[in-house]
Order: structure tokens, then C-alpha cells, then sequence
């Protein structure tokens, strides 16, 4: 038996096919997702499981170059004439391009949008930077260029594919010794096994693994990041005298994302207070937040949450609170000011609150409501609250013991 009449190894046969699976439904679900109204119920969700297998494509399509140059393809059948050979060779040598160009073209898509400023979180897991040092291309013009190459390749793709498909179902039939048979699985195919076994998987499964841990491992560096708290101010006038006990104290935040409910705290943050019950107009709290210490229910709401158009923690890794205008209203309630400083932009929300004492610790539970246009929260990829809810709700509650 001829050497053309060998089957591909099983790994070179279940990458083809489950990158082929995969591209068929990538280009289908990108057309379908692209062309669901903004909000549409599930978009969120579909836009982050296409950016995920786009990028798990990219890693096996290198596992896959590498597996290749280890393992040469059994030759072509000997009846292809030589035109033939080179076209095959030719659409081969798209599909490896191909392959490599949508993910990056998808990738530095989603790194320079617009209007889709959102984080990467592979299979809602592993943080994905953007493209390093392309910040500068985030313009209606560069990112509507580069969609428009990452759309049109849809298109070569279902050509290719067309050639593709014909070449190797004429020379399954035409043949003497089909090929098609040679990439499919040997239950199935009458192929014979290849005459060597197949090697390299460490080096091709590990590059593609080492491909992710790189860029993964470099997100912190890359903007998503995390802060870190900075001591409240103080002044003559202002003298705290109370001591907060933080594993018992919490801030909460809580809102709608694609009409479920989310909640997020900050795990980082210093609250100086001073307050007398006995006087509460003359009472005070400066309140500092670390905004990259934010964690939300789901990993993707928190790396978006440290990214530009949220609290942009880079550039303002800091938020503060002032508690003002503090007035009795009942037995143990109170009203106040909530003066909120994000990003540099100042907003005032009522802050009503609780006070359970008991002998020199107190207990204050209390609630605020924002709305987030007015903070440039997500004004970018979510203006008219399609996805996140306008409202966002912070819980507080405070334990603290008197020093005075
Ligand atoms: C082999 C891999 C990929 C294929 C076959 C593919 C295919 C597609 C297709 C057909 C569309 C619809 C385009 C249109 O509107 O006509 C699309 C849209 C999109 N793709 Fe991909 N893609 C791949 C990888 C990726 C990756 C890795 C990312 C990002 C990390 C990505 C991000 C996007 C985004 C954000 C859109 C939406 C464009 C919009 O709605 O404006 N893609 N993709």
C-alpha cells in the first residue's frame, strides 16, 4: 500500500475537526450576535463565550502548527496533478492563516472598540488583556477598520471552506485512494494507521498552554489591576473617635446586569469617624475606598470594573466618601449627606442610616443610592442602561468602638 493511503494521526484529526466545528459556529454565532439589538437578553453572555473560543481557537491552531512541523502530513495521492497539488497546498496554507488571523483580528477588535469597551474573561475565569500598546487606536475609525477585516474574513473563510470541501470530496470519489477518508477517525475511516506515531505533544500542547499563561499572566500588567487604600485625611477640626473593627464591618454595592442581580464589595478601604449620638450635627466620617479592590459576583464584573470607562483604577485608584449633615430622625436612625468623589466627579446621595449601641460599640447599618451617569460609569458601552441597571445601590455597615 502506497504511503497517500495513511491516515492523518488522531491528534492531527481531532484538532481539524474540532477547530473546523468551531469556526463553522463562531462564524454563525458572530453573524447572529452581532445583529441582536444592544440589551437584547443573553448578548452579554454570547459576546464573552465568542471572545473565549476565538481565543482557545488561536491557542490549538498553535498547538496545531507545531504538531504538523513535527508530524509531516502523509503525502498527497499520487493521481492530483501538480496544479492541483499547489491549490490544495494554497488553501491549506489560507486555512493556516486564516486560523490565526480572525482570532488576532477579533482580539485587537475587542481591544480598540469603541463602543464594545469591555474586559475579556476567558469562560468567565481567566482575565484576557487587551492587545498590549494599541490604546492609541481607540477610535470610531480604527475600530471600525479593523471589524470590518475581522467581518470580511467570514467570508474568506466560507470560500475557502467551499474549495476545500470540493477538492476533498473529488478526491475521496475520484480517487483511487480517497484523502477524505485519511482525515477522519480510523473507526470510521478505511485509511491505514500512520507509519510513525505521532510525537511532540508536550511541545505542542505546552506552547499553546505556555501562549496562555504568558498573556494571561500578563493582564495585571496590562491595566487589569488592583489597588490599594490610601489613610484618610485628617485635620485640626476633625478629630475620629471611633475605631472600626473592618472584618466585621463590610461596603456593598448591588445592581442588575442583564436582568440578574449582582452585588460587589471593596475589600480595601479606611474610614475615620467622629461622632458623639449626643451631637450628631457636629458629627463627621471621611470615608477612602481602594476601586481596584472592588470584587464582584462574577470575575468579568470585576476586571470591567477596573477598566477606563468604569473606576478607571488606574488613573484614580482612589474614591472618598464624606458623611455630612448627620440629623437625629428617630431612636437610633439618622439621615445624612453621602458625598461621593469618583473619578473627579463629586455627587451627593441621602444616606440614611442606623445605630445599634451596645456600651462602647456601636453597629451602623446604612444605604445610598447612585446613579452611575452621573459618576462616567460605563458611559461608553452602556449609556442608556442596556445591561447594567442605572441605579446602583450601596450597603454599608460599620462596626466600631469608642476611643474617647
Ligand atoms: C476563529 C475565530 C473567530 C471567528 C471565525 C470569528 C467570526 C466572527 C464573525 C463572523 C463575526 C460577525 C461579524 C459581522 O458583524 O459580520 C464576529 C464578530 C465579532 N468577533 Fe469574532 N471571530 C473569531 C474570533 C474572535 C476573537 C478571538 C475575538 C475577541 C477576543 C472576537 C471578537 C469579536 C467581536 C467583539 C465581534 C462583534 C463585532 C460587533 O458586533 O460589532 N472574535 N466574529
Amino acid at each position: 500500500m502506497s504511503a497517500s493511503s495513511e491516515r492523518y494521526t488522531s491528534v492531527a484529526i481531532t484538532l481539524h475537526w474540532l477547530i473546523a466545528i468551531a469556526i463553522v459556529g463562531m462564524i454563525l454565532g458572530g453573524w447572529y450576535m452581532s445583529d441582536l439589538p444592544d440589551g437584547a437578553p443573553g448578548q452579554y453572555f454570547l459576546y464573552q463565550m465568542h471572545k473565549s473560543i476565538g481565543i482557545t481557537i488561536l491557542l490549538l491552531t498553535v498547538a496545531r502548527i507545531i504538531w504538523r512541523l513535527m508530524n509531516p502530513p502523509p503525502p498527497l495521492p499520487d493521481d492530483m496533478n501538480g496544479l492541483e497539488k499547489t491549490g490544495s497546498h494554497l488553501v491549506h496554507l489560507g486555512f493556516y492563516g486564516l486560523m490565526i488571523a480572525m482570532p488576532l483580528t477579533g482580539w485587537l477588535y475587542s481591544s480598540v472598540s469603541v463602543d464594545l469597551d469591555v474586559p475579556t474573561v476567558l469562560y468567565g475565569a481567566i482575565s484576557w488583556p487587551d492587545v498590549p500598546f494599541v490604546a492609541g487606536l481607540k477610535t470610531e475609525a480604527a475600530s471600525g477598520a479593523v471589524e470590518f477585516i475581522h467581518s470580511k474574513l467570514a467570508w474568506v473563510a466560507i470560500g475557502l471552506l467551499a474549495l476545500h470541501v470540493a477538492g476533498a470530496l473529488k478526491h475521496e470519489f475520484s480517487a483511487e485512494e480517497g484523502v477524505l477518508k485519511r482525515m477522519i477517525p480510523g473507526l470510521f475511516g478505511k485509511a491505514d494507521k500512520p507509519q510513525a506515531p505521532g510525537r511532540g505533544a508536550v511541545t505542542a500542547f505546552g506552547s499553546a498552554l505556555a501562549v496562555l499563561v504568558i498573556v494571561a499572566g500578563a493582564a495585571p500588567l496590562l491595566g487589569v489591576m488592583t489597588g490599594s487604600g490610601q489613610a484618610v485625611s485628617t485635620d485640626a477640626a476633625f478629630e475620629p473617635n471611633w475605631t472600626v473593627d473592618y472584618d466585621a464591618s463590610s461596603i456593598t454595592f448591588s445592581g442588575t446586569h442583564d436582568g440578574n442581580g449582582f452585588t460587589g464589595t471593596f475589600g480595601n478601604w479606611d474610614a475615620a469617624i467622629q461622632f458623639d449620638p449626643d451631637a450628631p450635627a457636629d458629627g463627621e466620617v471621611r470615608v477612602t475606598i481602594a476601586t481596584g479592590s472592588a470584587e464582584a459576583s462574577q470575575k468579568l464584573y470585576t476586571d470591567s470594573l477596573k477598566s477606563p470607562e468604569w473606576f478607571n483604577i488606574a488613573a484614580f485608584p482612589n474614591a472618598s466618601v464624606e458623611i455630612l449633615n448627620i440629623a437625629a430622625t428617630g431612636d437610633d436612625a439618622y439621615t445624612s449627606t453621602a458625598r461621593l468623589s469618583l473619578k473627579g466627579l463629586t455627587v451627593d446621595a441621602d444616606f440614611a442610616f442606623s445605630l445599634a449601641l451596645d456600651g462602647n460599640t456601636a453597629r451602623m447599618t446604612g444605604q445610598a443610592l447612585y446613579q452611575r451617569t452621573a459618576l462616567d460609569l460605563g458611559q461608553a458601552s452602556d449609556p442608556n442602561a442596556d445591561w447594567v441597571s442605572e441605579d446602583v445601590t450601596v450597603d454599608v455597615v460599620v462596626v466600631a468602638s469608642r476611643t474617647d
